[in-house]
């Protein structure tokens, strides 16, 4: 990590939850599950833009069969560090999943309501199977019932940054997850 960096991390308080080598050494774990019941399978993976395109990147290089990827993006409102609910669909998949074994693949759950609209709406094209990957679990703060198959870790109710997760469009290309007692802003991240 740069000095620059490392300067405004500490200005923020931070403290790793998970490094990089506990991040990458659980995301093989998780990719072998998933080659054990997915091999077969030519499954459609689905990243929630924007946080998972990390986690997804990882995971699927652990991949070692035929697959296809795609995004989907949603637009949600509520404060930064709480989404309270999902106003529409920005992007939808490219390609007709009918019949697929689709796997989409998450940074967080929280309430559940992101990935609850994302998978009603892949529900109702008659795919073969669903099923969701989510790094990070946030249990205690679920609204809405969301089965988890394969997962990262269970995390506490805290706000957690990195790994593809952002406060404010900040801090997604950190390798690792942290936590930070004060909140980035790009006045005292960015520099013009
Ligand atoms: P939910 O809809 O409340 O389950 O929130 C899930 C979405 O909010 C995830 O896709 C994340 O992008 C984002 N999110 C939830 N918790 C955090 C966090 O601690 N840090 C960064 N993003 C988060
Ligand atoms: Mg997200």
């Amino acid at each position: 990590m740069s000095k620059q960096k490392l300067k405004i991390l500490e200005s923020l308080d931070y403290k790793i939850l998970y490094t990089e080598k506990q991040i990458q050494k659980r995301v093989k774990e998780i990719a072998k599950e998933i080659s054990n019941d997915y091999a077969n399978k030519n499954p459609y993976v689905v990243g929630v833009l924007r946080g998972a395109f990390m986690f997804l990147g990882d995971l699927i290089r652990h991949l070692d069969f035929p697959l296809t990827t795609d995004f989907m993006a949603i637009s949600s409102y509520g404060s930064s560090t709480k989404s309270t609910g999902v106003v529409r669909l920005i992007k939808d998949l490219d390609d007709n999943v009918e019949g697929r074994h689709v796997l989409v693949v998450e940074d967080i759950v929280d309430s559940g309501h992101t990935i609850s609209y994302i998978t009603d709406i892949i529900r109702t094209r008659r795919v073969a199977s669903l099923k969701l990957v989510s790094f990070l679990d946030r249990p205690n703060r679920r609204e809405v019932p969301v089965e988890i198959s394969y997962k990262g870790f269970d995390i506490p109710d805290k706000f957690v940054l990195g790994y593809g997760m952002d406060y404010s469009q900040l801090f997604r290309n950190t390798p690792f997850i942290f936590t930070c007692k004060h909140l980035p802003s790009e006045e005292n991240v960015v520099k013009r």
